[in-house]
């Protein structure tokens, strides 16, 4: 234990010393002697002359240091009714052999590798392969279409795509070879090859550029770790922008490894030998940094559930995977929470299991309403804590630190920043806002280690998403304020980015595949509150002259085929499900759409409506559609 305060004004004090002496903890090739290059600012670099490979670190080095019979993943499918522990040793030999079928399949060092796969270890093997090779990742969350899955392939152009038959989602099997191979037909660029993971509950049909995981794993000899630059690609997460292009996060090789073994030890108090439970998904970047990288990095034991919290078969599951593997800290979303609260409200099946492990509740991915953040408290009798981070940063930027003190907690706020973050809340002329008062929530600059360096092939999107609306600030996209003992409280995007369920998700990219409807003229995409997802999309639509909106049956037609198009160009996990269709959209007099406007009458925080609005009687005219619960 030590104390916050202290540690986080030796980080603000001498930034060098405290990022090299993080960066201790892991095993370099070549040792950095420099934390920092900020030659070319908003581009930073962390430790730029260091030299290592990540999956060494990850796996190699707890082998080489005795601890190879040591549980590294456990997997546990409920859905399947597979249970699995994979030690070290046995993780590092099944990733070096798998790496070897990349490196036979033509990747090396920088080349890309797509992943499209379910919650199953191949998954991480997969992962941490390519760290193995020095080659870049881009893991694709299944619940992504055939079109998403196409963009990032054209984006990230892959050496090779790395899949699987399969998903179980909750009792219905998913096939993801058929949507796999949908989005190569879209993709103007074609990897040379797709490595399929067979899964009984279906297999695929096999195509001439596609090998069998299994069989190739079979006829492959193991890969050596290749050692990169701190500052080289370890991969690139596409994450949800205000347009519909998905925004190629990239992470480097040895800022993040070091961010993420500090936070082990100092965020989430868990370390070698203990479990780290993170009901999520690899394809998030939760999934990234808290299923995958940092509890083997940590050499701690990582639990990767292929379930859902209900359902599969019951509200008791977290509860048993928590028990049944001594589960130290827990980390998932609060709507998984909701979603528990709501199935068993009284805590009958947590109460069948012993939990004298379970220390430490996370939750993160949107805001932690205070019932549930109640209910969560009474239910565990442990600490409950809300932090916050978002993609591009990689790991949490305002947490409390367990690994160090418990501070005081005020429900509403993931408390304060952790080392390495200078927060504060801005107004609309970049000048500091009060305590209290709200504002856009920014990091100056420099970011600590872990956060991106830029986006894929992209440092111009990169500079104006983020570092161009307030010089020498990076813009998270939140809004929220700072009070007066520097706890922050977030409020929620101030863009068109929502989160639905824990997943972040774009507007724009529903907004264009309701547009590609030959009856739709235009339409608008909004997030509204909702009791169980947090926030739900909701869409509105404006039809082409000429359409017959009054033919029987035409409008419950409409919606369902509207419906089905964003399931088909975004995915299932977008849950539009309510469509609406109007006369017309508010919009000022340029032409740009109130959203934000729509937004608040939704959610009964009228906002004010800005004098540049073209005809105030539209917007009125919307007021009992938006309100509409
Ligand atoms: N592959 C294919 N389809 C997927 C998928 C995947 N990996 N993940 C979700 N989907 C589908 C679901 O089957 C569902 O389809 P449906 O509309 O046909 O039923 C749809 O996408 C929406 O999924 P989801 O938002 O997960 O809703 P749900 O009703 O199935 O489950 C919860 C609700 C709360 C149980 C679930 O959202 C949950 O566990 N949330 C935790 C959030 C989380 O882990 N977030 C990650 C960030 S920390
Ligand atoms: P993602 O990039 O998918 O991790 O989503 C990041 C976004 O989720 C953030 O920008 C926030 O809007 C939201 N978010 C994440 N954690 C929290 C939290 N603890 N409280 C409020 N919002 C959060």
């Amino acid at each position: 234990m030590g104390d916050y305060e202290e540690i986080f004004r030796a980080s603000v004090a001498d930034r060098e010393r405290f990022w090299l002496e993080a960066a201790a903890a892991l095993d370099w090739h070549r040792a950095p002697s420099k934390a920092l290059d900020d030659a070319r600012p908003p581009f930073y670099r962390w430790f730029p002359d260091g030299e290592l490979n990540v999956c060494h670190n990850a796996l190699d080095r707890h082998c080489e240091a005795g601890h190879g019979s040591r549980a590294a993943l456990v997997y546990d499918s409920p859905v399947t009714g597979v249970k699995t522990t994979y030690t070290y040793e046995r993780l590092r030999d099944e990733v070096a052999v798998f790496a070897g079928v990349l490196r036979d399949s033509g990747v090396s060092a920088g080349d890309r590798v797509v992943i499209y796969m379910p919650m199953v270890p191949e998954a991480a093997v997969a992962m941490l392969a390519c760290a193995r090779l020095g080659a870049v990742h881009s893991v694709v969350f299944g619940g992504f279409a055939a079109k998403e899955l196409a963009v990032r392939i054209d984006d990230a152009e892959p050496t090779v795509v790395v899949s699987a038959s399969c998903g179980i989602e909750g009792s219905r099997v998913i096939e993801y070879k058929p949507l796999l191979d949908q989005a190569i037909g879209l993709a103007a660029h074609k990897p040379a090859r797709q490595v399929i993971l067979q899964r009984p509950q279906a297999e695929a049909e096999m195509g001439a550029t596609d090998v069998d995981w299994a069989a190739a794993c079979a006829g492959a000899s193991p890969a050596a770790p290749v050692n990169v630059r701190s500052t080289d690609p370890l991969y690139i997460l596409y994450t949800s922008g205000t347009t519909g292009k998905p925004k190629g996060v990239v992470r480097d090789s040895g800022g993040y490894a070091t961010a993420l073994a500090w936070s082990m030890a100092n965020v989430y108090d868990v370390g070698p030998g203990q479990t780290l439970f993170t009901a999520s998904d690899v394809g998030w970047v939760v999934g990234h940094s808290y299923i995958v990288y940092a509890p083997l990095l940590a050499g701690a034991t990582t639990v990767l559930y292929e379930g859902k919290p209900v359902g599969t078969p019951d509200a008791g599951q977290f509860w048993r995977v928590a028990s049944e593997y001594g589960v130290r800290s827990m980390f998932t979303a609060p709507t998984a929470f909701r979603a528990l609260k709501k199935e068993d409200p009284d805590g009958e099946l947590a109460r069948r299991y012993d939990l004298s492990s379970l220390k430490y509740l996370f939750l993160a991915g949107e805001r932690l309403d205070p019932e549930t953040y109640r209910w969560a408290s009474e239910l565990l009798g442990i600490p409950v804590i809300d932090h916050w981070w978002q993609t591009e940063t990689g790991w949490p930027i305002v947490a409390n630190p367990a690994g160090i003190e418990l501070l005081r907690v005020k429900p509403g706020s993931p408390t304060r920043p952790l080392p390495g973050w200078n927060v504060q809340v801005l107004d609309g002329d970049g000048k500091q806002v009060p305590p209290g008062t709200n504002g856009a929530i920014v990091a100056r600059l420099p970011m600590p280690p872990g956060a991106l360096p830029t986006l894929w092939n992209d440092d111009e999107r990169f500079v104006e998403s983020y570092m161009s609306a307030f010089d020498g600030y990076y813009l998270t996209g939140d809004g929220g304020y700072l009070d007066e003992d520097g706890y922050l409280f977030v409020m929620g995007r101030t863009d068109d980015v929502i989160n639905v369920a824990g997943h972040r998700l774009s507007t724009g990219g529903m907004e264009e595949a309701l547009a590609g409807h030959p009856d739709v003229a235009e339409c608008a995409v909004i997030g509204v509150a909702d009791e169980m997802k947090g926030q739900v999309p909701r869409g509105f639509v404006v039809l082409k002259s000429g359409v017959d909106a009054a033919a029987e049956g035409y409008e419950e037609r409409l919606r369902g085929e509207l419906v089905q198009l964003v399931r088909d160009q975004v995915g299932a996990v977008a849950s539009l499900k309510d469509v609406a269709v109007v006369a017309a959209l508010p919009k000022t007099r340029s032409g740009k759409i109130l959203r934000k406007n729509m937004r608040s009458i939704a959610d009964g925080t009228d906002e004010p409506v800005p004098s540049t609005i073209d005809d105030p009687d539209v917007l009125e005219a919307l007021r009992p559609a938006l309100r509409k619960q």
